[in-house]
């Protein structure tokens, strides 16, 4: 049984796929019996802090510690931009000697790393230009939950290489869940995310793939989109649009995965542009499964994280 005591969750590709699966079962467990788990972290505070726009992950945040009886404080960068007030390292030390954990939504990936390599709390990634590992748990969870096991599913996610995109290719590695990337050229996974989830692949035998080719849905288990700009991004959207339309997940897409594919988005949604409201509405549709997943994986992470599994 893996300890998670103390360790932080910058990247997945730091976790093995015994911690992801434990994890799992802890988010399974706190979401079956919440009221075992009341008062698991009484007193403890969770600091988070976002250079970006959110709902799910800030209110799960707040909301998950609360419902184990701790608190938590957020902070945006008009109250201070870690890295510029002060050095991140300075702003480590200060944390953890009121806080118990740390969340931190980014833009660079580096300031997450150098966050968690100083403070003496644990670190936990709430999403980078890079990864969005606490999405990626939350997707596999309610993958889990659709088909039993990750193992042998093929996940196929449409669109933009991005954040979310790589998050998953780690997560497939890990579980032996195969994982296509389908999207435009120039818009391909990032080569080292891509090579380092293949490394990871070869114990699990999950299929890690890139194809320009839509038509790569074919038997899919899940069909997963997110928006063609992300945040930060957003002066290429328009530009995006027209590339991105021929990856457009609408009902002719949807239907050429399997029959009883579910439909994935980690949201926001922008409907019309990167799925048609017909198969976000869709009765195979799990997108806001997933949204209440990110409660669960995020009171897992505070349990595991600091008082251990
Ligand atoms: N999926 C997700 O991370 O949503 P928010 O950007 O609203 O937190
Ligand atoms: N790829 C998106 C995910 C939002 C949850 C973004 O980074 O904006």
């Amino acid at each position: 049984m893996p300890n998670l005591k103390g360790r932080d969750l910058v990247a997945l590709w730091d976790w093995s796929g015994e911690d992801v699966s434990a994890l799992l079962d802890l988010a399974d467990a706190l979401k079956r019996k919440p009221g075992e788990y009341q008062g698991a972290l009484a007193g403890r505070t969770a600091f988070l802090y976002f250079e970006k726009p959110s709902l799910r992950t800030r209110v799960t945040g707040e909301a998950g510690m609360i419902q184990l009886g701790g608190g938590a404080v957020t902070q945006t960068p008009e109250m201070g931009r870690i890295g510029v007030r002060e050095t991140v390292a300075d702003v480590a030390r200060n944390l953890e000697r009121w806080c118990d954990v740390i969340g931190m939504r980014t833009f660079s990936q580096a300031l997450v790393e150098q966050m968690a390599a100083t403070a003496r709390i644990p670190v936990i990634n709430l999403l980078t230009d890079l990864l969005h590992p606490c999405q990626a748990l939350a997707d596999a969870m309610t993958v889990r939950e659709a088909f039993g096991e990750l193992a042998g599913r093929r996940l196929a996610f449409v669109g933009d290489g991005n954040n979310v995109a790589h998050s998953l290719l780690v997560v497939g590695a890990l579980t032996g869940m195969s994982v296509t990337v389908i999207g435009p050229r120039g818009f391909e996974p990032n080569l080292r995310v891509f090579d380092r989830a293949r490394e990871l692949a070869a114990a699990t035998g999950a299929a890690l793939a890139y194809t320009d080719d839509p038509a790569a849905v074919e038997g899919a288990d899940a069909v997963y989109t997110d928006v063609w700009a992300s945040m930060g991004q957003e002066k290429e959207a328009e530009q995006r649009r027209r590339l991105f339309m021929p990856y457009q997940v609408n009902a002719a897409l949807f239907g050429r995965a399997s029959a009883d594919a579910i439909f994935l988005h980690c949201l926001p949604a922008h409907r019309g542009e990167e799925v048609t409201d017909e198969v976000a509405d869709h009765e195979r549709s799990r997108i806001f499964d997933q949204a209440e997943n990110r409660l669960h994986v995020i009171k897992a992470l505070y349990v595991a994280l600091i008082n251990g599994l």
